[in-house]
Order: C-alpha cells, then sequence, then structure tokens
C-alpha cells in the first residue's frame, strides 16, 4: 500500500499538471507577434505565466486585456490586438514596475533585487485605491450614508481577500478625517457608530465617538462611550483622564 499511494498521487498530479495547460493553452498560438515590452522571442509558458499574475493581481479574466470576437468563444480572442485600452495601459505598467525593481527600489535601497510585482499594488483590484480614500471620496462626492453603504457593500465582497484594510483603524481614520478636517460631526458619529457594529471590541471607536459626543454637548452620551472604552482597555490612563474630566 505504503508505495502505492504516492505513485498514484505523482499520476493524478501529472495528469491535472497535463489537463490545466491544455485548457489554458488550446487556440493560443505559439509565437507572438505584437509584444512590445516582453523580449520578441519569450517562451510560451513564461508568457502564459506572466498572463496569469497579470489576471489574479487585478483579479479579472483574460477578455478585461484581450478583445473577444465572439462572446465566451475563448477561440475567437485575438491576442495580438490592442483594441482594449487596458492592454495598452498594462504595458506603461509593466514599463514602470521593471523601472521600480531595476533603477528605483536599488537606487533608494542599496540592494538590487526589487519585489514589486502587478499584484503588490493591486490585490485583486481593476482600480487599486486604500479603503480609507475611498470611502473620503465617496463621501465628499455622494454624503455619509451612501459611504457607509458602499462601506458595508465592499466587506460583504472582499472581507479576507486581502484587498482593503477592514480593520478598525480604517473607519476611525475616516471619521477623524471627517470630524477633524471637514467639520462634520454627525457624518463622523454615523461612521463610529458603523466601527462599533463591525468592530464591537474596538475601545478606540468608543474613545473617539466619546469625545466628538462631548464636543456636541452630550455629556451622557460621551460618558456612556468612554465607560464603554475603559471597559474594553481598562486602566487606559488617556480615557481615565477624560472621564475624570467629564465628571467634574
Ligand atoms: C491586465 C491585462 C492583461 C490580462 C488580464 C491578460 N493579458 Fe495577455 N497581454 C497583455 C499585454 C500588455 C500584452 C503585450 C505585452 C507586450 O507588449 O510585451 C499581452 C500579450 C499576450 C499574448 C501575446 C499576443 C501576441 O501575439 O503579441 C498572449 C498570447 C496573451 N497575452 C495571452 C493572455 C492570456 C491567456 C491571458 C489570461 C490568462 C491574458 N493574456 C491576460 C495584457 C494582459
Ligand atoms: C506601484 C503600484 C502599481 C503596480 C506595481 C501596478 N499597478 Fe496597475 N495601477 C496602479 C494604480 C494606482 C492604478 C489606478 C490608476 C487610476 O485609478 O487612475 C492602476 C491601474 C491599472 C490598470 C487600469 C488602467 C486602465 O486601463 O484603466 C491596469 C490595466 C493595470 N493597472 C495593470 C497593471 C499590471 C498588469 C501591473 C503589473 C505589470 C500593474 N498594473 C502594476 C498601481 C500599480
Amino acid at each position: 500500500m505504503k508505495t502505492i499511494i504516492p505513485a498514484r498521487a505523482a499520476f493524478s498530479c501529472l495528469f491535472l499538471t497535463a489537463l490545466l495547460a491544455g485548457s489554458v493553452q488550446a487556440g493560443i498560438p505559439d509565437t507572438f507577434t505584437n509584444l512590445k515590452v516582453f523580449p520578441r522571442d519569450i517562451g510560451k509558458q513564461n508568457l502564459l505565466s506572466a498572463m496569469r499574475d497579470f489576471s489574479t493581481a487585478l483579479d479579472v479574466r483574460c477578455t478585461f486585456c484581450h478583445v473577444q470576437k465572439t462572446p465566451g468563444d475563448f477561440d475567437s480572442i485575438d491576442w495580438a490586438s490592442d483594441e482594449i485600452k487596458h492592454k495598452d495601459a498594462s504595458r506603461g505598467m509593466m514599463t514602470m514596475v521593471r523601472n521600480i525593481n531595476s533603477e528605483l527600489l536599488p537606487a533608494s535601497t542599496g540592494e538590487s533585487g526589487g519585489r514589486v510585482r502587478c499584484i503588490t499594488c493591486h490585490r485583486g483590484l481593476e482600480n487599486p485605491q486604500t479603503l480609507d480614500h475611498l470611502l473620503l471620496e465617496t463621501i465628499e462626492k455622494d454624503g455619509v450614508d451612501v459611504g457607509i453603504a458602499r462601506y458595508r457593500e465592499l466587506r460583504d465582497e472582499y472581507y479576507g481577500k486581502g484587498a482593503y484594510n477592514f480593520s478598525p483603524s480604517t473607519l476611525n481614520e475616516v471619521a477623524e478625517t471627517l470630524a477633524q478636517s471637514r467639520g462634520d460631526m454627525t457624518g463622523a458619529v454615523k461612521v463610529l457608530d458603523l466601527g462599533i457594529e463591525m468592530n464591537p471590541d474596538d475601545s478606540i471607536t468608543y474613545l473617539m465617538k466619546g469625545k466628538i459626543l462631548m464636543f456636541q454637548g452630550d455629556k451622557e452620551g460621551a460618558l456612556a462611550s468612554m465607560n464603554k472604552a475603559l471597559e474594553l482597555d481598562p486602566g487606559n490612563e488617556q480615557i481615565i483622564r477624560i472621564l475624570d474630566g467629564i465628571n467634574k
């Protein structure tokens, strides 16, 4: 038995590789006619492995960049065509990544062998952006309620995928910017309430909410929020000082 299992595993592994390679490579030519960044004589395996990296980094299919003449028909993809603008934009990105790794990184770190890849920035997104910026932009344009709805959608879709930072600090930072730079206390409290719903154990969220409620003259609300913060983070000097201030 002991010898049969590895043999069988090795066989099925080979079989699987052949199957995968076959399904992806059918219909793809062996020579390429429109390469402007990659070397013209790049091997098929190397090119396809780069293409899979692109697709994974942006979480898209090949047809995000390559035009498909008949919808759903893989064989009708015109690989050499530059009709879709994302393809040429990707050439700019390829050159940028090459410059970062070969020149900019070594110039600033003193070490060669840069490791920046498409996924370093894209993290499964077509247009990479940090979550706090995305939310602030949405709130600026469409108001805080739309921003909160957007957060919920993004969390449903992306939680655990590493595309966005869903840790408590993101909503706390958005609330702080709303309160401090834009003077929007009501919006800030709404964002903090969302934070409390999502991360009920984060003392900082309660602390920030307490400070804003105090600023708004809601002493009772501020006390409740600060007490909750202290319950979550007993002995926190800052919270104790603020509570002393409110209770005076
Ligand atoms: C994000 C954009 C993007 C995605 C997604 C993408 N490609 Fe590409 N592809 C390119 C770019 C850019 C080139 C041209 C590179 C160059 O000019 O050196 C290219 C070139 C090619 C070529 C060579 C065509 C020729 O004859 O010049 C093939 C074949 C190819 N891609 C296959 C694929 C396959 C298969 C997938 C999906 C697994 C895929 N690509 C996904 C951007 C993309
Ligand atoms: C240093 C960070 C970074 C790296 C590395 C990076 N990108 Fe981008 N990319 C961006 C940002 C930021 C945007 C969004 C630009 C915007 O919103 O205007 C973007 C946008 C794009 C777009 C959309 C442009 C369009 O057509 O609308 C494509 C396609 C793309 N990148 C492909 C790639 C590919 C392929 C790689 C790897 C070869 C790559 N990117 C590497 C930061 C990066």
